[in-house]
């Protein structure tokens, strides 16, 4: 797949193509990254990029020039199919799309804000659609593209080692079970003793059931949509019952 990114700050993209998962899945090549800084399409000799918003207020805004002249460079490579924006006014990121735009592969422009953020009429005219990974306001666009690209790239087939992708936080459209490494006891705290049974059914329905309570305590609304979606067992909703009662009985106690 291929990823072309807009930015300011290009170097900041080592972090994903040097390390870890995603390093590797590059030197595959299973994914390719363009960077595109948009000072090398400005035409004055300060590479101006921003410039004072329009009717006041604090900050610059990025001027919509040169980050058009940026995604139509890309577009004459015969690149960037889809042109993500990147803002916290943008729709939630979530496993689904990453999965959709994973399975769709072929090319993906990304154009990274900073300052106040990105002239509406470059968002209107080039953009195909505005993403943000969450209620919360950072400096620029960059950490948000290499969540995008780090999401994305581990769901190509290849990236992972072992096919762990598929139960993983809502792959299944529940949050992930607990994890447990050696040593079996660490500061007073055991091990599950299932987990060192080496009894597979009992280890599967014991991180199923632990599934549905870290999603019943942490994102209720998951467990809503999945039962709307026939994703939950007879054994699922009366483990989910049972949850529920000790729940309340808790909240009583503590109460
Ligand atoms: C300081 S922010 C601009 C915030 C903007 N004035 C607002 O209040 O929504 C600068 C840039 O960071 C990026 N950014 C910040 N938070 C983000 C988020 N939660 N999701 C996606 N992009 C974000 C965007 O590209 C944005 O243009």
């Amino acid at each position: 797949m291929r990823f072309d990114v807009v930015t300011l700050f290009p170097a900041m993209f080592a972090a994903i193509t040097e390390h870890g998962i995603t390093r590797r899945a590059h030197e595959l090549r299973l994914w390719t990254l363009t960077t595109w800084n948009p000072r090398d399409f400005t035409a004055d000799a300060h590479r101006t990029v921003d410039d004072r918003p329009y009717g006041g207020g604090p900050g610059m805004v990025m001027m919509a020039e040169p980050l058009a002249q940026a995604v139509a460079a890309i577009r004459a490579e015969g690149a960037g199919a889809r042109v993500i924006a990147l803002a916290p006014a943008g729709h939630a990121l979530n496993d689904a799309q990453v999965r959709r735009w994973a399975e769709g592969g072929g090319s993906m422009a990304i154009v990274c804000g900073r300052y106040e953020g990105i002239d509406q009429r470059f968002l209107d005219d080039c953009v195909d659609e505005v993403v943000s990974v969450g209620d919360f306001v950072m400096s620029g666009g960059e950490l948000a593209a290499m969540a995008l690209i780090d999401a994305v790239v581990r769901q190509l087939p290849g990236a992972l080692k072992e096919a762990s992708a598929d139960e993983e936080s809502f792959a299944t459209g529940l949050l992930d079970a607990p994890h447990y490494t050696r040593p079996e006891q660490w500061r007073g705290r055991d091990v599950p003793a299932v987990l060192l049974s080496g009894h597979h059914a009992d280890i599967e329905a014991w991180r199923r059931r632990e599934a549905l309570a870290a999603t019943l305590r942490q994102r209720p609304e998951l467990i809503r949509s999945a039962r709307a979606e026939g994703r939950l067992t007879a054994r699922d909703e009366r483990d989910l019952r049972e949850l529920a009662q000790v729940g309340a009985a808790e909240s009583k106690s503590a109460a």
